[in-house]
């Protein structure tokens, strides 16, 4: 199958075209390479490019040409990012979301979206999320996705596109942008920079490692049903545990940790109930707490040239703006 991955060259979408490729199919990545897109996360991986955005109609009709399926990562991903500059998330998360229905509706071409738990909001303690539930985004970021996400189920009512939607857990793993929680800590961790948690660090979020969130979105791509939602569910950690067992695996000194003020609007909870996406046959093959945060972390210190020249320019700017008060607070 000849298969469009948009967002291809950040994170978990690198991951995705690496899982296709591997199992025979062929793939066109559609990116517009954004702070987070990074060719290097494709390098050695055989695929057709196309460098444009996902909400304009002639890349995406370029993009498309022949492709059986449309599978979207594409998206401004970060929270922190979203409190600062939400405006750009709409551009991308909503109205790009729809430029690509649209080309899917012209091409009678299988949509995925993939999209989070976040737009759930966050939930009691003991509670978990089920598909059908009501969606409650709290930041900006999960807001724009849960328009995206609605604005999909709408495409499938009304115009029949065959479309589903992924919502998955936290995710970490090798190529991940160090600004979310895993990559940002390991990486201060191993450059002796602090690690500045919100609030107190008791806030609950569930960990997916990329291959196995890109199992099961694949699964959903082959055997999903129109119009369905697919929770894909972690294993659930308090961010100070991760920040501790970062310390330990890195060997940095404890008094890194700076406890700095909170995110605003901060989630406490998620959690997901994924047993839906288990029926089709979906099981996570990677523990975190065992073998997927070791051999993440591991993966930051053999890879340091990948992520060096990262923390420089324009990602200095961002993260003086986001935590120079808080760690001189
Ligand atoms: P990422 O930030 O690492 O990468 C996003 C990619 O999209 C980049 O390559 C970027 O260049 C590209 N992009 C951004 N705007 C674009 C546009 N307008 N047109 C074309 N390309 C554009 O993201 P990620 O963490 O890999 O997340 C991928 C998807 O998974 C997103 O839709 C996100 O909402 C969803 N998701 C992420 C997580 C997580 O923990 N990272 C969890 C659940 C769901
Ligand atoms: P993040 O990786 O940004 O993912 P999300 O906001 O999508 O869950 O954050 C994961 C958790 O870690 C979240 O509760 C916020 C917290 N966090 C910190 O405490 N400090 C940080 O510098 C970052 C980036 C996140």
């Amino acid at each position: 199958m000849r298969v469009l991955v948009t967002g291809g060259a950040g994170f978990i979408g690198s991951h995705f075209v690496r899982r296709l490729v591997a199992g025979g199919d062929s793939v066109v990545v559609l990116d517009k390479l954004t702070y987070a897109g990074n060719p290097a996360n494709l390098e050695g991986i055989e695929h057709e490019f196309v460098h444009g955005d996902i909400a304009d109609p002639v890349a995406v009709a370029t993009a498309t040409a022949g492709c059986a399926a449309i599978v979207n990562f594409a998206a401004e991903t970060h929270v922190d990012r979203s409190i600062l500059g939400p405006m750009e998330f709409v551009h991308t998360d909503v109205l790009g979301t729809m430029c690509l229905l649209e080309a899917a509706r012209e091409t009678d071409a299988r949509f995925v979206q993939v999209s989070t738990d976040e737009v759930y909001g966050d939930l009691e303690a003991g509670g978990r999320a089920q598909e059908g539930d009501p969606l409650r985004p709290s930041s900006p970021y999960s807001a724009a996705k849960a328009g995206g996400d609605l604005q999909v189920l709408a495409y499938v009512r009304t115009y029949g596109v065959h479309a589903s939607i992924t919502r998955g857990a936290n995710t970490y793993g090798p190529n991940q942008y160090p600004e979310k929680l895993v990559p940002l800590f390991t990486t201060n961790a191993m450059e002796g920079e602090p690690l500045p948690v919100y609030g107190d660090g008791k806030q609950v979020r569930e960990w997916l490692h990329a291959e196995d969130h890109c199992a099961g979105i694949e699964l959903v791509l082959r055997e999903g049903a129109p119009g369905e939602v697919y929770n894909v569910g972690g294993e659930d950690h308090e961010n100070i545990e991760i920040t501790h067992r970062i310390l330990e695996l890195t060997g940095a000194d404890p008094s890194l940790v700076r406890h700095v003020e909170d995110r605003a609007g901060h989630d406490r909870r998620y959690a997901l109930d994924d047993s839906k996406l288990r029926a089709l046959g979906w099981q996570p093959q990677h523990s975190f707490g065992e073998g997927g945060l070791p051999a993440t972390v591991d993966w930051y210190r053999d890879n340091r040239s990948w992520w060096e020249p990262i923390k420089s320019g324009a990602y200095r700017a961002y993260y003086d703006e986001q935590y120079a008060n808080r760690l001189k607070a």
